[in-house]
């Protein structure tokens, strides 16, 4: 067992920290007040790989590992969550399901522009009454012909109306249940695809979130993605690995806030000396610390037994569930350490505060990972 990160490594991470430092940080506000998403910064991120990160370099991408995913997505939620929320939903949601289960023509033909940034992907799962349980959706795909129509809404959808291609789950067989879903690739300007309303958001607010409607949506057949009837198991294994994606951007959003209250605590001065000679501050410094790592490690985890194949929605649960309620912890401290300085929106700890809540809800709630956990607990002999 190797825990030290390779030279390459070491390099993807300076790179990535550098890129958000100066393209990312200086604007991160800015984006933030006006619920910007910020389309101008997409060449950028797609010129470092980054819109690609682990499809294959036959359609253009960057054919990262597992752990440089992490790596990526950490450097930026560091600086930016909201950009780390967009790059994780474009890869590890969209661009993962079609490089998984897609055919080799829907593969050449759709992944290539996500990974040059060309297009924006978007993956529409949750509706206004099925969030947790996913499989109570009510948007339908008919066969017609030759081809789908595809009726209903999607909510909370990141690129929702931003996105160029779309992979939407659909009803294919109401009697079937699980059985009974299936994905379907739509791209941007098809007939009855509208987006709907943009969430006006707590936190996150760089990243688009955003209804889909489907109207009388007419898709060729070969839009479709995966099997029929196979749409809701794909879902859960895209998932197991985007979960991973979500624990290793609440390490690198804690990691940012933890940097941000080191700093303050060093500065600020009270009673004579700075806070940071305060054993109350001390505690909350050493626990963040303790923290992250631990949740960075159980992160590093899942991704290496994901990369070497095989089941981890045991592994993935677990470190979404710890390394989100650990960030949530972390960035609570963050804004206590600054005090006053830490509710207002000249220091940067308000922001991690509103954006990490996302963390323990989106790509599944901090409840259906324990609840996944339980099930594989009990489920042993
Ligand atoms: N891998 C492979 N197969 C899996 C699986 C996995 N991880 N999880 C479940 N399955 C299979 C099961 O084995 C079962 O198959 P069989 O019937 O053949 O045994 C089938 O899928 C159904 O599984 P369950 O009976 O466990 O299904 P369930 O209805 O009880 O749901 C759940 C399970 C864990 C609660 C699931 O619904 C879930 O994860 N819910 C949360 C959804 C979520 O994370 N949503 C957020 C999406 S993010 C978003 O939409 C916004 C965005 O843009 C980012």
């Amino acid at each position: 067992m190797d825990f030290r990160p390779t030279e390459e490594q070491a390099l993807l991470r300076r790179t990535v920290r550098e890129f958000a430092e100066s393209e990312i940080r200086p604007y991160s506000r800015e984006w933030d007040q006006a619920q910007h998403f910020p389309a101008e910064l997409m060449p950028k991120l797609a010129a470092l790989g980054l819109l690609g990160i682990q499809v294959p370099e036959r359609y253009g991408g960057a054919a990262m590992s597992s752990i440089d995913y992490c790596i990526c997505i950490e450097e930026l939620a560091r600086v930016d969550p909201g950009v780390a929320l967009s790059v994780a939903a474009h890869n590890g949601l969209c661009a993962s399901h079609i490089a998984q289960f897609g055919t080799d023509a829907q593969k050449a033909k759709y992944l290539a522009p996500l990974a040059r940034g060309e297009k924006i992907g978007a993956w529409a799962l949750t509706e206004s009454t099925s969030g947790s349980d996913a499989a109570g959706m009510r948007t339908t795909a008919t066969r017609e012909g030759d081809g789908w129509v595809l009726n209903g809404s999607k909510t909370f959808t990141t690129h929702g109306r931003v996105g160029d291609v779309f992979v939407i789950m659909a009803l294919t067989n109401r009697a079937a249940g699980t059985k009974g879903i299936s994905a379907f690739i739509v791209s941007r300007g098809t007939p009855g695809l509208a987006p709907g309303k943009k969430e006006d958001k707590l936190g996150m607010r760089a990243s688009d979130t955003s209804e889909v409607r489907l109207e009388n949506c007419r898709v060729p057949a070969d839009q479709l993605l995966g099997d029929v009837g196979q749409g809701f198991v794909h879902t859960m294994e895209v998932l197991d690995a985007g979960r991973i994606g979500i624990a290793a951007l609440a390490v690198g959003l804690a990691q940012g806030a933890y940097e941000a209250e080191l700093r303050y605590a060093r500065e600020r001065k009270a009673f004579g000396q700075t806070i940071a000679r305060f054993q109350a501050i001390q505690w909350k410094l050493a626990d963040a610390a303790t923290r992250i790592e631990a949740a960075r490690w159980l992160t590093y985890r899942a991704a290496y037994l994901k990369a070497k194949g095989g089941r981890t929605t045991l592994e993935s649960s677990v470190a979404k569930l710890y390394a989100s309620e650990m960030a949530v912890r972390v960035a609570d401290d963050c804004v206590q350490i600054h005090g006053g300085y830490g509710f207002v929106k000249d220091y940067p700890a308000e922001k991690y505060f509103r954006d990490v809540k996302l963390t323990t809800i989106g790509e599944g709630t901090s409840e259906i990972q324990r609840l996944v956990i339980a099930r594989h607990l009990l489920s042993r002999s």
